[in-house]
């Protein structure tokens, strides 16, 4: 368990003194897009962001800032136009093992069961039939699908759906988590209930976690930090440490008035100014 000794729940990350090794380290990021129309579109300006080893961060900001665009760099999904992202220190040139995507594009295989769409990935990486499963059953119980692993994806809600990716995602044993918005489409209910489950996961697997949502109250009870991003072009606009102690339950800090504040002024952060076609 060397990572969980990394963070000191009692202490938010921004006054540890002990050196945290960055996982991701994003320098001078920019991204120009193509207009169709002709003429170019920065969509990045000038990213700077290190992600210490282990922790959880939020981006938060207006459509169209530039936060999936973020990710996808991450992942190494799309290059950056000039700049660079490191993961442990390693440049990043393409998609790895040691970011595991979690992003609502990437749909389930719809030809595979439960138990095949997760098992995958350890496939992939030479695990023996036997051992995938095995590995697969494990983590379809952490998400609480253990019922469902000969289902097909067809005939699963869209928040089972959603912890089917997600529990297809760990199946790789990333040791950094990419979220493009992944509760975004879900009820409430079953909203709640997987952040409840990702907090679960994440403080007893202390992944690092890039998580991009719209929801400032989610933002704010999930994160370690969160960056809030204006757009036009898409920058930090400021960078939040939310000085939360943890474990966190999400009933005790809705009374709080520390969450209150921090939902409030993060809130009022995020302006959102009409955006003008080819701008
Ligand atoms: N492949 C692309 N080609 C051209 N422009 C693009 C492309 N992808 C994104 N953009 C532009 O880059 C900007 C940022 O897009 P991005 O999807 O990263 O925003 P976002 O912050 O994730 O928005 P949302 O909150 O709506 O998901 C937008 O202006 C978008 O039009
Ligand atoms: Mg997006």
């Amino acid at each position: 368990m060397a990572q969980a000794a990394l963070i000191d729940p009692s202490h938010p990350p921004e006054q540890s003194t002990a050196p945290r090794p960055a996982a991701v380290e994003i320098a001078g990021v920019t991204k120009t897009f193509q207009r169709r129309t002709g003429g170019t579109h920065l969509a990045l300006a000038p990213i700077d962001l290190a992600v210490a080893d282990g922790e959880f961060v939020s981006i938060l900001g207006p459509s169209g800032c530039g936060k999936s665009t973020l990710l996808y760099i991450v992942g190494g999904f799309v290059p950056p136009s000039t700049g660079a992202v490191t993961v442990g220190g390693r440049p990043v040139t393409g998609p790895g093992p040691d970011r595991g995507p979690v992003f609502q594009e990437f749909a389930l295989f719809p030809w595979k069961t439960v138990l095949g769409n997760v098992a995958y990935g350890p496939r992939q990486a030479g695990a023996s039939k036997a051992d995938a499963e095995t590995k697969a059953r494990g983590l379809l119980a952490r998400v609480g699908l253990s019922a469902y692993e000969t289902f097909y994806p067809k005939e699963l809600s869209g928040g089972m759906k959603q912890r089917v990716a997600i529990a297809r995602t760990l199946a790789y044993d990333p040791a950094i988590l990419l979220m493009d918005e992944p509760f975004g489409a879900l009820d409430a209910h079953t909203r709640l209930k997987l952040q409840n489950d990702l907090l679960a996961l994440w403080e007893r697997d202390r992944k690092t976690v890039l998580f991009v949502t719209h929801a400032v109250d989610e933002a704010v009870y999930l994160s370690d930090r969160i960056v809030v991003m204006s757009r036009q072009p898409g920058r930090i606009k400021e960078i939040v440490p939310v000085d939360l102690p943890r474990p966190r339950h999400r009933d005790e800090l809705l009374l709080d008035a520390r969450y209150q504040r921090y939902v409030i002024d993060i809130e009022r952060l995020i302006e959102d100014p009409p955006e003008e076609a080819g701008a």
